[in-house]
């Protein structure tokens, strides 16, 4: 079985005092997790007081973005190199808000990754439809070239080493989150094309998380089928409480 992994994005929220007080309070709170993988994706000026938090503990450290660029002159832009000297491991790549309003496309993605990769950072890779592509019958189409965009030029081996994440942009913020069946038959798709385009039994071997409203009370919905390998919490990883109890279900099944 997979291990789950339990992802916080806090995209543009939290400060230093209050994210580095929600890290101490969930440091408390999960002092019993052995078996799934916690990970805490703060914005970038939190990243290293947070990792600072997070050094002796089991629970990883990722960034919501990289630029593909080694170094260089690119004003307001931040490397894997620099992420992986505050000790990040992971980091969010293509999420859809960023694809929405500050032009990501499937290439940029795909550049994106590269750089993660050779820098030994693991990439949380975000796929998902629109809910007018979901209504025009498009959600396997859009996955489909968005996973074959993101993994071009990319190995079996490093496929294996990374994260997806399936988010439905429809259900990013609304509440409304996709039911465990939309989730599971979109991430046995992804499966199908991984195991197409590198081989059979690939695309079993990538960890697939869900994300869009999860919350403590779907988290065992979700969670507890064997094709949802975690999940990518945004406004209930601001609570402790909340992502707390999310951690918890993840951790009963993994
Ligand atoms: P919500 O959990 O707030 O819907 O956000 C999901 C998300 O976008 C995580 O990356």
């Amino acid at each position: 079985m997979r291990p789950k992994v339990v992802a916080g994005n806090w995209k543009m929220h939290m400060d230093l005092e209050s994210g580095t007080q929600l890290v101490r309070d969930l440091l408390g709170q999960l002092t019993d997790i052995k078996k799934s993988r916690v990970v805490f994706c703060p914005p970038f000026p939190l990243l290293y007081p947070v990792g600072e938090l997070l050094k002796d503990s089991e629970f990883g450290l990722g960034a919501q973005n990289l630029f593909w660029e080694e170094k260089g002159a690119f004003t307001g832009e931040v490397s894997a190199s620099m992420l992986k000297s505050v000790g990040c491991q992971y980091v969010i790549i293509g999420h859809s808000e960023r694809r929405k309003y500050f032009g990501e496309t499937d290439e940029t993605v795909n550049r994106k990754i590269h750089r993660a990769l050779t820098e030994g950072l693991t990439p949380i890779v975000c796929v998902g439809e629109t809910l007018v592509e979901r209504e025009a019958g498009k959600t396997h189409e859009v996955v489909q070239r968005q996973v074959e965009g993101a993994f071009q030029g990319l190995s079996a081996e490093a496929v294996q080493n990374l994260i997806i994440a399936y988010e439905p942009v429809w259900a990013i913020g609304t509440g409304k989150n996709a039911t465990p069946e939309q989730a599971v038959e979109v991430h046995q798709l992804i499966r199908q094309i991984l195991n197409q385009k590198y081989g059979e039994g690939i695309g079993e071997n990538v960890t697939i998380q869900y994300g869009g409203s999860v919350n403590e009370k779907n988290a065992e919905s979700l969670l507890g089928q064997p094709d949802i390998d975690g999940a990518l919490v945004g406004g209930a990883s601001l609570k402790a409480d909340r992502f707390a109890a999310i951690v918890r279900i993840g951790e009963q099944y993994s």
